[in-house]
Order: structure tokens, then C-alpha cells, then sequence
């Protein structure tokens, strides 16, 4: 059975109490916390003023498409044309037009945990089993090719891998990826889906790699999965696209013919004006990122019992809280991640997402898309209301 967010109680709960008037810091976001950069949104106006308001191409309209593909030559060296990239309604719905072109009942598709909450779910609704597998917090939450290894059976027909990684902000980089492509060439039947939407949140120098980049032969067996919502602050405007093999591209773009016939013409148009034009703002949003998390994560660690890894991508913190699990704070008992969020919540007044709607029950995931003001009183609450421990 396809299962609701485990999340959703959580956020209802605290939106309820936010109504109340109740003053709560928010670390749930999982989206950029700034405006569309302003000439993305003209392109959106300009579109609208200009009567382009009607169907398109289900796949998306030429210009777009031919962006994308001058995007990902230009940052990636990746050479597609543009009969291979479907234009959707976000990157959630080109992981399930992938999902439902690749995968069939009977078939597993491999998960890394933590994972993004609604990986098992799409897996789910295209009649396939979900198998997780879960990461180390010492392997920096990345799965280990022996794990890959031991998960594969005849029936895997997919690798779904999130880089960088929402909710760890771990980053598979070049040689990770070689690792792992050294087991799927023994495998040939099984492909990568590989979601990169986090790509521009990438800190510290680190250089983003896909899947894809390695060889000609992981390109082919790899679906890359990017859009704009992350990278351009427009998650609302639901434009995400895929480039795949022709054969996955026009099967994904038929799939999706059928459901939405794509996406927004007028998003269309305000992505092509994010992917060509002043890529400043984007880059000014990351800085931004990076000043909050430098903030965030040492004073996160400063609190006793609580460890996490060093998020260099995505904008998360995954905070392991199990040295409280078995304790009381302020006549809560903590029992896992759920109670946790709950008391932090109701007797902190911070709320943030509980590890257990990522497959990890010892961790709570706070993300730093929210001003650095909140977030250093959301900080101070955090470490007020775990001294209460008893
Ligand atoms: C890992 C991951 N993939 C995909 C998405 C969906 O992105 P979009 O808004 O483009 O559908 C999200 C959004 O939270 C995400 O965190």
C-alpha cells in the first residue's frame, strides 16, 4: 500500500500551533527560502503578457529542451540531443515517469537510506518493490559498492541514488560513483536513476559528478534527473526535466503525455530564463546557504549528545539524537525520532522533520533554509530544551 507522509501529523500540528500564535522555529523546509530571482520571474510575466498560455509539446517546448541539453554539455560534458530530455512537472514527476518507464511488478529498485520520502512510494505505484538499504553514518551515509553488491538480485532493475543527499547533505563524489559503477558492470540489466536536483547546493569547492559523467557505458544505463526548483528557488513554478537513453527519454515522454501533457507553458519559459541567463542570484543563494551552515552545524555539535556528519551539499543538518532515546525532557519520554520531534515541538518550540519519514529512526533532520536570526535562535532552543534532559 502507497503510505502517507509519516511527516504530515507533524506538520499539521505545527501549523495548527503557529495559527495559535504560538512563536515556532521552523527547520522542516525542504525548500530554498528565498524569492525567484526577479528576471526569472519576468520571463514567467513576459510570457503570460505575451498570450503563451497553451499547450505544448508534452516532452516541452524546443527552446527548453535545447537548454537543457546546452546545460548539461556545458556543465557535465554530457552530449544528448534533445529528442532525450523530457521537461516535467517538476523532478518529482520525471523520477516517476523513470520509475514507471523502467520498472515493472516483480522488479526491485534499490534505495539508499536515508532517502527522500517519496522514493518508496514512486517505486511503489509502478507496481515495483522498494529495497532499502541502509547507509553508515561512519561511510558518511553513502552506500558502499560491497553493500551494493550484496542487494542486487536478478529481479533489481534500478539504482535510485539522490547526490547530493537530501536528508544527510552528503556528496557522492567521482570516485564513489567509479566504485559503485564497478559493481553495475557485472549487472548490465540494472540502471541508475540518478536525482541531482540538490546539484548547485554543493559547498567548499567540492565539483558536483553524476553518474552519467564516468563513461559511455554508465551514460547510457543512467537516467539524470535535474530541475530548477533547488537551484533556482522555484519550487512553486513545478519544472523539473530528465535525459536518458532515446528509447527511456520517448517511453518517459509518453508516459507523461498521458498524465499531465507536461508541464506549464509559462514555467517553461521562466526555466529557460533561469537555465541561460544571469546565473548571479543562484550563486549569491549559495553563499548564503554556506554562511548558515557554517554557523549551524558547529553549534549543532556543541551540544552534548547530539553528532552529525558535515553536510557539504543540499541544506540540511542530519542530527543523530539516539543518546537521548530512553530519556525524559520536561516529562517527555523519549522513545525515537517521532517522540523527539514531538516534545522539541510542543516544549521547544523548534520544529524539524523526524528521521524515521527517511528510513532513519536515530536522527532528526533540521534544515538551514530559513534565515541565520532563526536559525540561531532556533539553535539556542534546541540546546535549552535538550539541558532539560533527564
Ligand atoms: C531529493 C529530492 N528529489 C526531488 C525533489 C522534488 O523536486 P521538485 O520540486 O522539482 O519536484 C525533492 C524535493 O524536495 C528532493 O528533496
Amino acid at each position: 500500500m502507497v503510505e502517507d507522509s509519516p511527516t504530515l501529523a507533524m506538520n499539521a500540528r505545527t501549523q495548527e500551533m503557529v495559527r495559535q500564535g504560538i512563536d515556532i522555529i521552523s527547520f522542516t523546509v525542504g525548500e530554498p527560502d528565498f524569492n525567484t530571482p526577479a528576471h526569472i520571474g519576468q520571463a514567467g510575466i513576459a510570457a503570460i503578457k505575451e498570450g503563451f498560455t497553451r499547450y505544448t509539446a508534452a516532452a516541452g517546448i524546443p527552446q527548453l529542451r535545447q537548454a537543457v541539453v546546452e546545460k548539461l554539455a556545458r556543465d557535465h560534458g554530457l552530449s544528448y540531443n534533445m529528442n532525450q530530455v523530457v521537461i516535467s512537472t517538476g523532478a518529482k514527476q520525471a523520477l516517476a515517469n523513470a520509475l514507471q518507464a523502467l520498472a515493472d511488478d516483480g522488479d526491485e529498485v534499490i534505495i539508499p537510506a536515508p532517502y527522500w520520502v517519496s522514493y518508496g512510494e514512486l517505486v511503489k505505484l509502478a507496481g515495483a518493490t522498494p529495497v532499502i538499504v541502509d547507509t553508515r553514518e561512519e561511510d558518511d551515509f553513502k552506500i558502499t559498492p560491497q553493500q551494493l553488491e550484496e542487494n542486487i538480485t536478478e529481479n533489481t532493475v534500478a539504482l535510485l541514488l539522490n547526490n547530493p543527499n537530501n536528508p544527510t547533505g552528503t556528496v557522492y563524489g567521482k570516485e564513489d560513483l567509479q566504485g559503485l559503477a564497478e559493481v553495475l558492470r557485472e549487472h548490465p540489466q540494472v540502471y541508475v536513476i540518478s536525482d541531482d536536483v540538490y546539484e548547485k547546493l554543493i559547498y567548499d569547492g567540492e565539483e558536483f559528478f553524476t553518474m552519467a559523467q564516468l563513461d559511455e557505458e554508465m551514460k547510457h544505463r543512467t537516467v539524470v534527473i535535474n530541475g530548477v526548483s533547488k537551484s533556482y528557488a522555484m519550487t512553486g513554478w513545478r519544472l523539473g526535466y530528465a535525459a536518458a537513453d532515446l528509447e527511456i527519454a520517448q517511453a518517459m515522454g509518453k508516459i507523461q503525455s498521458h498524465i499531465t501533457s507536461g508541464t506549464s507553458s509559462i514555467s517553461q519559459k521562466a526555466a529557460l530564463a533561469a537555465l541561460k541567463g544571469d546565473q548571479q542570484p543562484m550563486l549569491a543563494m549559495v553563499e548564503e546557504f554556506v554562511r548558515r551552515r557554517d554557523y549551524m552545524y558547529p553549534a549543532i555539535k556543541e551540544i552534548p549528545g547530539l553528532s552529525c556528519i558535515y553536510p557539504r551539499g543540499a541544506f540540511y543538518i542530519f542530527t543523530n539524537i539516539s543518546s537521548y532515546f530512553g530519556r525524559t525532557i520536561k516529562g517527555k519520554k523519549i522513545t525515537g525520532s517521532l517522540s523527539f520531534a514531538e516534545a522539541l515541538l510542543t516544549e521547544g518550540k523548534v520544529s524539524a522533520v523526524p528521521g524515521i519519514a527517511f528510513g532513519a529512526d536515530n536522527y532528526i533532520r533540521f534544515s538551514y533554509a530559513t534565515s541565520l536570526e532563526n536559525i540561531k535562535e532556533g539553535v539556542r532552543r534546541l540546546a535549552d530544551f535538550l539541558a532539560q534532559a533527564k
